[in-house]
């Protein structure tokens, strides 16, 4: 069984409550962090241990945090990205539904690193029994002593608070997410300056998944050290895969950084298979933002190797042939799944999505989601696929915010790996609706496709 950091006590009945989870050693990390370690002990041994950011990007955690700038009299914000709007994951709600402490407790360590005293926990504004199961896990915490003023005699002072989100995608981008969190209407920000030098309300603010900021509890209990010998390369740790698609287990699992993809989707302790014992088609490993990568190329690298969930492994052959860890949400498609339907419906979100502020994305989303329609519906010509290749690459790189490369990629991506199945809808109509095509992208189990 893989080492759990995160999901160690899931299955204790109450885990949700303060009183069980302090009886399974929480708050053990703020005790250690207050009474024994300063606020840069507490950023040298995430740097140490090598933490990157669960929210998609994977950005160094302490590196993150050595950059909040530090100006005499001015308040520094540490802010919790809890807006998971990402399709296809689910991870950071399981946490925050089942152990709302882990995070909690993160938050206390985190904003003791950072020198926060005020910090936010940003949620999705879907999200509203969440959103209640924080708010009784603060005042449990508050009840306590954890939170409030001289937590645990140290001199140290956090008052924390939920809020809920604006109720858009955007809203989970970090500066669209202050905008929003101070009230306005959640646009992204011009960058430069960083959220570490101009953040919530101008002040310096670290933004942090919610992953991020729970895996410093494990950090802070066994040392930076210790959970840095977890997983491969810069990619180290535990990660949570929200796993869903044609697969017999869907959930949420702890994994070791490390893990072969092949292991992940095909052993019982974690996917169990292709649904009803079909073929492996593709998979969306990191997210709808990531580059989905047919059955071969993500059993296998170009080179032959195994492919392994790290952030390096999957990203091995880059756009061409890789793809990335994102945020986890891992989606997979057997061989009777339609890659031109997907496309349009993740196109779809995306054109819903765009917050409009830049014409790349207001409108090349729109403009993909209508090509992508017609293709589907069987109304398609051959030049619609390189129109679609068009729009998508001058949307890439031409917007504010990642959002028009999130927007991109699954476009040129499903074209550049399954030019075949769009070629198919062009000539067979909207007898191309009928989803079996005959076309090699399958593996069988266990046996990749060279
Ligand atoms: C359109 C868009 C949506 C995003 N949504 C989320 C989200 O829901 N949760 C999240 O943690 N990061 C999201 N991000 C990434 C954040 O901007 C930011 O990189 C992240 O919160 C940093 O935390 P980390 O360093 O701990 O990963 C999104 C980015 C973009 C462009």
């Amino acid at each position: 069984m893989a080492r759990k950091l995160l999901l160690t006590h899931i299955d204790v009945p109450g885990i949700q409550t303060f009183e069980v989870y302090r009886q399974k050693g929480g708050y053990r990390a703020v005790e250690k962090a207050l009474k024994t370690l300063t606020p840069d002990d507490v950023v040298e041994e995430v740097k140490k241990s090598g933490l990157r950011g669960r929210g998609g990007a994977g950005f160094p955690t302490g590196m993150k945090w050595s950059f909040l700038a530090k100006p005499e009299g001015v308040p520094r914000y540490l802010v919790c990205n809890a807006d998971e709007s990402e399709p296809g994951t689910f991870k950071d709600r399981f946490l925050m539904t089942h152990i709302p402490h882990a995070l909690i407790e993160g938050m206390i360590v985190s904003s003791y690193a950072l020198g926060a005293n005020t910090s936010y926990i940003y949620v999705r504004g879907e999200m509203m029994p969440q959103i209640r199961i924080l708010e009784r896990a603060i005042a449990e915490a508050k009840n306590a002593g954890f939170l409030g003023k001289n937590i645990l005699g140290s001199g140290y002072d956090l008052e924390l608070y939920v809020q809920p989100g604006g109720g858009a995608y955007i809203c989970g981008e970090e500066t669209a997410l202050l905008e929003s969190l101070e009230g306005k209407r959640g646009n992204p920000r011009i960058k430069p300056p960083f959220p570490a030098v101009s953040g919530l309300y101008n002040c310096p603010t670290v933004v942090n998944n919610v992953e991020s900021i729970a895996a410093t509890v494990p950090i802070i209990n066994d040392g930076g050290e210790e959970y840095a010998k977890i997983g491969i390369e810069r990619s180290t740790g535990t990660k949570l895969i929200s796993a869903g698609g044609n697969i017999n287990k869907p959930g949420v699992y702890e994994i070791e950084l490390g893990l072969p993809v092949e292991e992940f989707i095909y052993s019982d302790e974690y996917c169990g298979g292709i649904a009803g014992g079909k073929r492996l088609k593709a998979v969306v490993a990191g997210g709808s933002s990531v580059p989905i990568l047919p059955a071969n190329l993500i059993l296998k690298t170009l080179k032959g190797d195994s492919r392994l969930m790290t952030y390096e492994s999957l990203a091995d052959g880059g756009f061409q042939s890789g793809t990335m860890l994102g945020s986890g949400g891992f989606i997979v498609f057997d061989e009777d799944q339609c890659i031109v339907r997907n496309t349009w419906n993740f196109t779809r979100f995306y054109h819903h999505e765009s917050c409009g502020q830049c014409s790349p994305c207001r409108e090349g989303t729109g403009w993909m989601e209508k090509v992508l329609h017609k293709i589907e519906h069987g109304h398609g010509a051959f030049s619609d696929i390189d129109l679609l290749v068009d729009v998508s690459k001058k949307i890439e790189g031409n917007t504010i915010c990642p959002l028009g490369d999130a927007a991109a990629w699954p476009v040129a991506s499903a074209i550049r790996h399954f030019r075949d199945e769009f070629e198919w809808h062009v000539t067979h109509g909207q007898e191309a609706q009928t989803r079996n095509y005959g076309l090699a992208h399958y593996a069988d189990p266990l046996e990749p496709v060279a």
